[in-house]
């Protein structure tokens, strides 16, 4: 089962239909999933078989053009009202990560602004779709670039911190904190990779540790309570994490578990960075408490496997993201560079 990760692309256009690395069976089976209607997208997206912001995006612009696809009407305005109801139930899948809405919203301004026939809109659609994809890899390879230089320097190889999967799997393709490790590796700047294991749904484990060990990077997998312990012990120089969804003034929502590392980071005067594409900036939302969080299926938080490992009766709560304060961030790095949460406006101009 060893792959180059470099070669691994979560979400692939391939004989009209997409096709997805089923990331909810993964370390222990690498299955692909073939998506021909637009209804399966959404519940690969709703139940996590493609997961990551920027790879979410990227599925539901495919969703999308799918429904187009499935659309019967030869009629421009009829096309548009029907594809509005697709990209409606696209969104409702999951509310976190802003690359869903943000690649809708892209998809659909095609559809508005292309002129001619409901085939040419549809040809319009595919192209964009693929386009998103094409560029979120040409993104990732440019935050890992400007991540890599600003790594701390230090007189030996630096061990970077993680949370969740933010890498090839979690994006078009190379990733984004992961695509700054990748980085720090390929240059010989990294020495290890702490990567959280993020309960409930073990991303860091599962995901961030197996494509780690697939590329030969070194990888230590730690729960996310040890954070702090290997940050005291001289450990850690740098933490690298990914977002779902930027606010306006830098507040930062990702995994649950994000806002933890960011407060242990502060306090040993580590620096924590966040790295996202543009497209994870929602410029509309002044700060971090307007970011919606997703709230999961307690059975995540009640059982490990099948079995159940609390009282029964007992009340859950299970947030899936949390929102790291802006003063809490070193530097946002993005395709366009690296700026002080406070300055993020600035790389729009
Ligand atoms: O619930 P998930 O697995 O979709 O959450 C993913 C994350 O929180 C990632 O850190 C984030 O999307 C950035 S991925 C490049």
């Amino acid at each position: 089962m060893l792959k180059s990760v470099q070669s691994i692309y979560s979400v692939v256009w391939y004989q009209d239909k997409v096709r997805l690395v089923d990331q909810t069976r993964l370390p222990g089976e690498y299955n692909i999933v073939e998506i021909s209607r637009w209804e399966d997208m959404a519940i690969a997206i709703k139940t996590m078989i493609v997961r990551g912001a920027p790879a979410i995006g990227v599925a539901a612009a495919y969703g999308l053009y799918l429904g187009a696809r499935e659309i019967k009407t030869g009629k421009r305005s009829l096309f548009l009202a029907e594809l509005e109801k697709v990209a409606q139930s696209l969104r409702e899948t999951r509310p976190t990560a802003v690359n869903l809405f943000w690649a809708i919203a892209r998809m659909l301004q095609i559809a508005y602004e292309t002129m001619g026939d409901v085939p040419t809109i549809k040809e319009a659609l595919l192209l964009t779709a693929q386009n998103i994809q094409a560029e979120d890899i040409a993104t990732c390879e440019a935050i890992g670039k400007h991540g890599l230089s600003v790594l701390p320097t230090t007189p030996e190889r630096l061990n970077i911190i993680t949370h969740c999967n933010t890498g090839a799997l979690a994006t078009a393709g190379y990733g984004t904190a992961l695509g700054v490790i990748r980085e720090a590796w390929k240059s010989d700047r990294l020495a290890r990779v702490y990567a959280d294991e993020t309960r409930p749904r073990l991303q860091g484990a599962k995901l961030t540790a197996w494509e780690c060990f697939q590329e030969e990077i070194p990888v230590t997998l730690i729960t996310d309570s040890m954070a702090a312990h290997c940050m005291q012990q001289g450990m850690i120089h740098a933490a690298i994490v990914g977002a779902d969804r930027i606010a306006a003034n830098g507040d930062t929502a990702n995994k649950i578990g994000t806002y933890s590392l960011s407060v242990i980071c502060k306090y040993h005067d580590i620096p924590f960075y966040v790295a996202a594409p543009l497209s994870t900036i929602d410029f509309e939302l002044n700060d971090g408490s307007q970011i919606p969080i997703e709230e999961r299926n307690p059975a995540e938080i009640y059982q490990i496997g099948e079995t159940v490992i609390c009282p029964e009766g007992i009340e859950y709560y299970n947030p899936a993201f949390d929102v790291t304060p802006a003063a809490l961030i070193t530097g946002i790095i993005t395709e366009k560079g690296t700026v002080e949460p406070q300055n993020l406006v600035k790389l729009c101009y």
